[in-house]
């Protein structure tokens, strides 16, 4: 029933019918080191990128900085303990890199990679699986200084430092993710620049998505190698791209931007091929002369569970004929002038368009892809909440949950192997470049005294994992 007295989003929940997810189904939260552990030059940590570009004048919104962010570091008991509370099957964090070996290469640092192994520990006796994403975005600072992510070399770096984390934590871990969307690290760090390392130059960017490819195989062979038991897999986010008209025009915007934002690198791990579309779309950008004899076999080495983060869809139409192009630095390189539309649906606080049936259509775009498990990795929601006698009532981040849940749900009635799904995220926290500003938590925190705050969402979504599904509304 709709009452115009009460915000639209709760009305969505109305008249639903209950609905159950398969036995086992692995329900968790994932959050990124950079984003929560603050304690930046704690214990040996030394810096990443995201330390430099937080610390330059202009490149995150108000000057914000992961120095401290949730102070996760030392507050790891706690967290943990709400975890437990909220009832998860599985945690999903990151290792920072430059804390578990500084500078990015040489001998591991005891404090860092102790860290790690008490989280592991307590998620462990608390019955909470620990799902470990190697990469999240954040590159020891000496390796970019020695070209970064276009360099080669920085993809063996990699296997290295995979090598290490897999001796100090394998026996322990089963879960492991070697990169966390590899676009945003490639397009948004060296092409539109908005992102650390903020280096503006499609050919970097493009030979940045090789090399975080190259890196994630290596790093698969090195976990195989030390670890025979471990489930490997990678995260990408994904969108369904639509065309704004069905003029052949906006139909090959949407083709361009596809073949760069999703087939860029579900073609490379899943079919060991660049789409031929892609590369001539490229042409004048690159010539993908790094891409060496046998990196596309390394990258589609066999995985055994593929992560998708699923959070709108992109609408696009064509350029403006004869329009002026857009001086801004861009992370669509070679498609620059693609128009992004918005349909006048709802938005989050990122200006995001609100699209659950997308998730359907990315989860079974993948299965075509694969036979291979799949997992939500992250999904979720920034909206503006207040704090009202001590709860916040963020009944738009519950419904958003609520819409998705039905939409995974409908991907596995459609036989998508999905096996967990992750909400992002646990926690409020460092939205990168829009720093506090953006909170997409269940939990609530109060960066000045680090209260933390269980939302509604996170109290509905407790309740979804105790019975294992939905609720009839
Ligand atoms: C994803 C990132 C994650 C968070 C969410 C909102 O792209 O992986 O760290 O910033 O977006």
């Amino acid at each position: 029933m709709s009452n115009p007295a009460s915000p639209p989003a709760v009305d969505v929940l109305d008249e639903r019918p209950g609905l159950t997810f398969p036995p086992g189904f692995l329900w968790g939260a994932a959050t990124a080191a950079y984003q929560i552990e603050g304690a930046a030059a704690v214990d040996g940590r030394t810096p990443s990128i995201w330390d430099t570009f937080s610390h330059t004048d202009g490149r995150v919104l108000l000057g914000h900085t992961g120095d401290v962010a949730c102070d996760h570091y030392h507050r790891l008991g706690d967290d943990v303990a709400l975890m437990a509370e909220l009832g998860l099957k599985s945690y999903r964090f990151s290792v920072s890199w430059s804390r578990v070996q500084p500078g990015g290469t040489g001998a591991a640092n005891p404090q860092g990679l102790d860290f790690y192994r008490r989280l592991v520990d307590e998620l462990l006796a608390n019955g909470i699986e620990p799902w470990l994403t190697l990469y999240h975005w954040d590159l020891p600072q000496p390796l970019e200084d020695a070209g970064g992510w276009p360099a080669r070399d920085t993809a063996a770096r990699f296997a290295d430092y995979t090598t290490l984390m897999a001796d100090a934590l394998g026996d322990r871990v089963r879960y492991w993710t070697t990169l966390n969307e590899p676009w945003c690290s490639a397009f948004l760090g060296y092409g539109s620049g908005v992102h650390a390392p903020g280096r503006t130059n499609g050919a970097d960017a493009v030979r940045a998505g090789h090399h975080l490819m190259l890196g994630h195989g290596l790093s698969v062979q090195a976990l195989r190698a030390a670890r025979p038991t471990a489930e490997v897999g990678v995260t990408v986010n994904l969108y369904p791209v639509d065309p704004a008209s069905d003029t052949p025009a906006d139909a090959d915007a949407a083709r361009r931007i596809d073949a760069l934002a999703n087939r860029f690198f579900l073609d490379p791990l899943l079919r060991g091929s660049y789409p031929e579309d892609l590369v001539a779309d490229l042409s004048t950008v690159t010539d993908f002369a790094h891409v060496q004899d046998g990196d596309l076999a390394i990258i589609s080495a066999p995985l055994d569970q593929v992560g998708v983060n699923y959070y709108s869809r992109h609408v696009v139409a064509a350029p403006v004929e004869g329009g002026e192009a857009d001086p801004a630095p861009s992370c669509w390189p070679g498609s620059e002038d693609v128009r992004f539309v918005t349909r006048g649906v709802p938005v989050t606080d990122m200006g995001w368009e609100i699209d659950a049936p997308g998730l359907v259509e990315t989860l079974r775009r993948v299965h075509d892809y694969t036979d291979l498990p799949l997992y939500v990795t992250e999904n979720g929601s920034a909206f503006v909440d207040t704090v009202v006698d001590g709860e916040v009532d963020d009944v738009e981040r519950l419904a958003f949950f609520d819409a998705h849940l039905r939409a995974a749900h409908e991907a596995i009635d459609a036989g998508v192997p999905l096996r967990g799904y992750f909400a992002w995220s646990l926690m409020d926290n460092f939205e990168w470049a829009w720093g506090y500003t953006k909170r997409f938590g269940m939990i609530h925190v109060d960066y000045d005294t680090q209260v933390r705050i269980p939302k509604s969402s996170a109290k509905w979504y407790a309740s979804v994992i105790r019975r294992n599904g939905l609720a009839a509304q």
